[in-house]
């Protein structure tokens, strides 16, 4: 009997964190891309995704990242200038990051959903397609 009960307790938790991860996926993506944000992208971006106005853009409600397939190729090929975000003309450069299609779907789920920024999240398989895709106007480092 106690054997049995040991195995129901077994079974019952593993089936339900099985369900409650299932469940949190989608924030897990955007829990994960929080610590890639905090490897990569903090010290320029700073912790609020403000940036420094005139030296590192904002990524908060700017209304320039809605197109993920730019945001890829900003990641991992980086971004010559010039461009301009919220008014302030911006002509610099940023190098690109090597990090894994995991990384960089999950930071862009971070930056997208973060700062009261809102956008649906963005799945791994996009990523590859967002690699080869032609993007107008986009120049890499
Ligand atoms: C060494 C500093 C630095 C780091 C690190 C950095 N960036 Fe940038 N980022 C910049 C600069 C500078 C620009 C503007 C480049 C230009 O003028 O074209 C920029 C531009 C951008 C843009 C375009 C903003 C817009 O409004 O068009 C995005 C998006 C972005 N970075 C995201 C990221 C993410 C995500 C990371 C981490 C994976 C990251 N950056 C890491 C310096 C940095």
């Amino acid at each position: 009997m106690k054997k049995f009960i040991i195995l129901f307790v077994v079974l019952t938790t593993s089936f339900t964190t099985q369900t409650f991860c299932q469940n949190t996926s989608a924030s897990a993506s955007v829990k994960n891309g929080q610590s890639v944000y905090e490897s990569y992208c903090i010290s320029c971006h700073m912790e609020d995704g403000k940036g420094i106005e005139g030296v590192f853009p904002s990524l908060v409600k700017t209304g320039n990242l809605t197109d993920k397939n730019k945001l890829v190729k900003i990641i991992l090929l980086g971004l010559r200038g010039p461009i301009s975000v919220k008014g302030t003309k911006y002509d610099a450069e940023m190098a690109g990051i090597s990090m894994s299609d995991q990384e960089v779907a999950d930071v862009i789920n971070y930056i997208r959903n973060s700062w009261g920024n809102k956008a649906p999240l963005m799945k791994l398989n996009e990523v590859e397609v967002a690699k080869k895709a032609v993007v107008k106007g986009y120049q890499p480092y």
